[in-house]
């Protein structure tokens, strides 16, 4: 249904031209919000580069609880204020680690994570979940990865019914 092998893989603006098109494409008329959740982790985890792991962390009762993911398994629950996820919520800004080893509170779930960037998902000004991507490499993301990410946290906010997290 979706084939997602003709995302481009060559520059990194095309490649995320692409990934908007297909997000958008698979949450078409659809606000389930575990569903377009599941899907865009898949879509993330299946076409970009050097990554071990891609999902979410939905905000319930002020602690942050594992949501749908690909990877390996994962720790299912990290207090506001912990971990590289904890720490986007608490300070509500992008967390962009080029090297976990050196963040203080790193919560290591695979050993084989040497990067990760967590993004604050918002809605109505306040945040419900994050996008959490991990990387086996150092230094995996960039501004630009950064800046597009923070796109697709955006058509989730807009398009996903949030009312079931809390
Ligand atoms: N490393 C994260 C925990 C979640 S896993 O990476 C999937 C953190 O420090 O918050």
């Amino acid at each position: 249904m979706f084939d997602i092998s003709s995302i481009a893989n060559g520059k990194q603006e095309e490649f995320y031209q692409s990934l908007h098109d297909f997000v958008q494409g698979i949450m078409y008329d659809e606000e389930d919000l575990i569903a377009n959740l599941a899907n865009v982790a898949s879509l993330l985890y299946n076409t970009m580069e050097n990554v071990n792991w891609a999902g979410f962390y939905l905000l319930k009762k002020e602690e942050l609880v594992l949501g749908p993911f690909h990877g390996k398994p994962a720790c299912i629950r990290i207090k506001v204020g912990e971990g590289v996820c904890g720490t986007a919520v608490s300070t509500g800004q992008t967390q962009r680690v080029d090297n976990v080893h050196l963040f203080e509170g790193h919560i290591p779930c695979d050993g084989d994570t040497n990067s990760e960037i967590v993004i604050p998902i918002y809605k109505k000004n306040e945040v419900v979940a994050v996008l959490d991507i991990d990387s086996p490499i150092l230094h995996r993301f960039n501004e630009v990865d950064q800046r597009e990410l923070e796109k697709i946290t955006r058509y989730l906010s807009d398009g996903c019914n949030w009312e079931v997290t809390r």
